[in-house]
């Protein structure tokens, strides 16, 4: 393959590199793949309006997230089982996030633990929290991302139930993955990943697996932590959070105006605009389409964030000129962990800095602060 040009290489090197059992996870959405597929189509129906007559020579593309700083404005978002991409990928990537300067979160559903990664960065970082049945185990998390010195809280509330993902369970896909003669046939023919999971610290939920000793009945962590998802995840349950969490909180998921205004009055100190990369409801809008409403009613109290479809810095602008303060990156930055470990992180990051400073130059914006309201235009085909 010849040089790297933009996160699409990446993501063909990883789709080379992973066994298909891991690559589909990465890249697959729930059910028909309906909202997946709008969050990549509607960013690309925008179009930029471009002011030719300014001084561009000087371009500031530097932020704060809830105080942390952020080189560009985006953040690796969380994103369960990294480490099954790469050896002790999610301790590579937070690595490749603190060299290049933005926040970096760690799922709940990790492979390395909140300690593997305090111990081996020291940034602070994020924790996305999935809030499980038992508060026990609740609290343990997080009073261990408050001992590790995390700086923020991602409560992700858009998994009442687990998407239903057909890939995944076509392929049988569990952690550690499965031995079926498919899935060994697959991960033989791909032994540079082999060789790499060889030198994993770990080969499961780093953070969970102190609690499976709770669930002696059950024999699959998987198995355990699917009964644990909490359908009657309420407000009350935010603001237990709230309550017990004393740092900056942010949540992820909110589609939707009247969740935007209960976040505002449940004291959180931003929100995401999500749908989970596609991959929970299936038939939702795409994150795009809903943040321009979303954005004009709460971003004067709080800091509005947006997630899904972020492939180039193009999108970045994009999402900026529909309201959002910042950005999360999902995909992009696993292709590029999956392809080639923490430089792969960091090539990811950098072509995303490249494509955002010149989409600026070309665009006349030396200050993302200083937006055109008129900056993104939906192209006259796609209104709807
Ligand atoms: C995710 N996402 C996610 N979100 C979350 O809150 N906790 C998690 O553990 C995960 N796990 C996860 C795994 C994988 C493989 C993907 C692709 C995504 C959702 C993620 O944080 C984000 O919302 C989307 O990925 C954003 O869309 P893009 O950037 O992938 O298009």
């Amino acid at each position: 393959m010849g040089p790297i040009t933009s996160v699409f290489d990446l993501e063909t090197m990883a789709r080379k590199r992973l066994p298909a059992v891991i690559f589909d996870y990465v890249h697959g959405g729930a059910g028909m793949e309906l909202t997946l597929q709008r969050n990549e189509d509607d960013l690309c129906a925008l179009a930029l309006r471009q002011h030719d007559m300014r001084d561009v020579s000087h371009r500031t593309m530097a932020v704060k997230m809830v105080g942390e700083p952020a080189e560009i404005p985006l953040a690796i978002g969380p994103t369960g089982l990294a480490g099954l991409t790469w050896a002790n990928g999610e301790v590579e990537a937070a690595r490749a996030a603190e060299q290049f300067g933005v926040p970096f979160c760690l799922s709940t559903m990790s492979i390395c633990s909140i300690e593997d990664v305090a111990e081996a960065t020291s940034r602070p970082f994020w924790f996305q929290l999935y809030l499980m049945k038992d508060r026990k185990v609740n609290e343990n998390l997080i009073h261990r991302a408050h001992a590790a010195g995390c700086s923020a809280l991602i409560l992700t509330l858009d998994l009442h139930v687990q998407g239903k993902r057909w890939a995944d369970a076509k392929n049988g896909l569990s952690v550690p993955p499965r031995l079926t003669l498919h899935n060994t046939m697959d991960i033989l023919s791909h032994p540079r990943w082999l060789v790499g999971m060889a030198r994993s610290r770990r080969r499961t939920f780093g953070n969970l697996q102190g609690e499976v000793q709770q669930a002696k009945h059950l024999s699959a962590l998987t198995q355990w932590i699917e009964s644990q998802f909490d359908p009657s995840f309420d407000l009350e349950t935010v603001k237990w959070v709230r309550k017990t969490w004393d740092r900056k909180l942010i949540l992820k998921g909110i589609m939707h105006v009247d969740d935007a205004r209960l976040a505002v009055d449940a004291g959180a100190d931003a929100i995401i605009v999500s749908n989970h990369g596609g991959r929970q409801l299936d038939g939702a809008p795409s994150s795009i389409s809903v943040l321009p409403e979303i954005a004009d009613v709460v971003r004067d109290r709080i800091e509005v964030f947006f997630d899904g479809g972020i492939r180039t810095g193009g999108d970045i602008v994009k999402a900026l000129g529909c309201g959002a303060h910042a950005c999360l990156s999902g995909r992009a930055w696993l292709y590029g962990l999956a392809a080639h470990g923490r430089e792969g992180v960091l090539c990811a990051l950098r072509l995303l800095r490249e494509e955002l400073s010149d989409t600026m130059a070309l665009t006349g914006l030396s200050n993302l602060q200083d937006m055109d309201p008129d900056l993104v235009a939906m192209r006259p085909e796609h209104i709807r």
